[in-house]
């Protein structure tokens, strides 16, 4: 009888599953769900937020297994400011204190850690344990671990628009120069590659202001699963939608079948 695999099934091995030959070189996250996974346990909010450092952990080492390499994870927005101070507070400590407790394990894995967003908003002591920890791992080379920090993608494409502004307004440039390769050029991101790959947990539907640009050609994959709950075999089933998806970039299947 042959092997069937439907849309919602995966086989037992999820991970053997997957073809080395296409796997995605960068692959984003908006984790989502904490609050509600600790609601579920009767707890704070910020328990779930604990919680989900294990999955940060777990995807980071996956990542490293399968060859990925480079991870962007949505870890604070602009917006999320606006939470409860307590909420806000706790969320600050939790990134000094996992920063500083995961460093060396992230290290001793070769995972290079890099931060995007406006980094001058966060806590002293936040700002210096991310510079320590991206000093320490700066040679690293198998993972790179992006963490996006009080950031919003607005707030950076508006950056990115006033360097180009200042540009042609001292006169170093004329308006109709500015290409989209000089406006990635502008943007936090333009060390790395596009995200081939956009991952949600949560069962939301949107990108809240997370790489506008940078995922236009992105594909997206969207699961029920709470943060907390979100793990290695979860992350592989992400990897494997995404090995079955057809990439078009506006082409036709016909002239991808012809190369
Ligand atoms: C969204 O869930 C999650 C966050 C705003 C914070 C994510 C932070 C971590 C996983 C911990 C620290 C991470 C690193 C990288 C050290 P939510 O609170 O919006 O959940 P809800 O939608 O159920 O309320």
């Amino acid at each position: 009888m042959p092997f069937l695999i439907f849309a919602n099934q995966v086989p037992m091995d999820v991970k053997s599953s997957i073809h080395s030959g296409n796997i995605p070189k960068h692959v984003a996250i908006i984790m989502d769900g904490n609050g509600r996974w600790a609601k579920k346990q009767g707890e704070d909010r910020i328990f779930g937020h604990h919680e989900g450092v294990n999955s940060v952990r777990e995807i980071v080492e996956a990542c490293g297994e399968i060859g990925v390499r480079f991870l962007t994870l949505y870890a604070f927005s602009t917006e999320n400011w606006n939470r409860p101070k307590e909420e806000v507070d706790a969320l600050m400590e939790l990134l000094v204190s996992t920063i500083s407790m995961e460093t060396p394990n992230l290290h001793s894995k070769g995972v290079k850690l890099e931060v995007i967003g406006d980094i001058k908003s966060l806590p002293l002591s936040c700002q210096l344990e991310l510079k320590e920890s991206m000093e320490m791992t700066s040679k690293n080379t198998k993972v790179t671990l992006i963490l996006a920090l009080s950031y919003s993608s607005k707030w950076e494409i508006t950056n990115a628009v006033q360097q180009i502004a200042k540009m042609v307004e001292q006169g170093k440039l004329k308006a109709d120069q500015v290409s989209s390769e000089l406006i990635e050029e502008h943007l936090s991101t333009s060390k790395w590659p596009d995200p081939e790959l956009m991952i949600r947990t949560s069962g939301e539907h949107r990108i809240s202001n997370f790489l506008l640009w940078q995922l236009a050609y992105s594909e997206f994959y969207f699961t029920e699963v709470l943060w907390p709950d979100f793990r290695k075999d979860d992350f592989f089933r992400a990897i494997l939608a995404y090995q079955n998806r057809e990439r078009r970039f506006g082409k036709t299947s016909e002239q991808l079948s012809r190369h």
